[in-house]
């Protein structure tokens, strides 16, 4: 079907590159959201990697999810300067809230929760990224506003 079409792109185009895995992993997320295991022969056989190195990479790896998200992605910041400004609070509220943990996408399919260490924004700590755009200074109520726009 098509993400395997997209998988076998991704390969074609990128296999040549030096340390060509990572670019890869990326192409194949960024079109389909996430890494499907069907991916996986495909991309060692190509790189002469076992199948066991390319999943050891995609799970080394944070950034990489091997299900599909739901139809948002809230990305919380659970390192030290967001941590130090009161992440914590807002990540048990997340889990209150949601009923889900990191790496879990919500019943109705709305919204995955994933950790992410340091975007960048520590200045307007504590940050999240929400589908890619990066919110600073939040607190409990912000969140929900953030929550709010993706049950629209
Ligand atoms: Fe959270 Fe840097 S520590 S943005």
């Amino acid at each position: 079907p098509a993400a395997r079409a997209h998988v076998i792109a991704v390969v074609e185009r990128l296999r040549a590159l030096p340390g060509a895995l990572l670019p890869i992993l990326h192409g194949i997320q960024d079109g389909l959201g996430h890494v499907p295991a069907a991916a996986v022969p495909i991309v060692a056989q190509a790189l002469n990697l076992s199948r066991a190195e390319v999943h050891g990479v995609i799970s080394f790896y944070h950034h990489f999810r091997s299900e599909a998200p739901g139809r948002h992605v809230l990305q919380l910041c659970r390192a030290e300067a967001c941590q130090a400004m009161g992440a914590r609070e807002l990540e048990r509220h997340l889990h209150d809230r949601l009923g889900i943990g990191f790496h879990e996408t919500t019943a109705d399919g709305t919204l995955t929760l994933e950790p992410v260490y340091c975007l960048g924004n520590c200045a307007c700590a504590p940050s999240a990224m929400l589908d890619g755009d990066v919110h600073g200074r939040l607190g409990v109520e912000a969140i929900d506003r953030l929550l709010a726009t993706c049950e629209a």
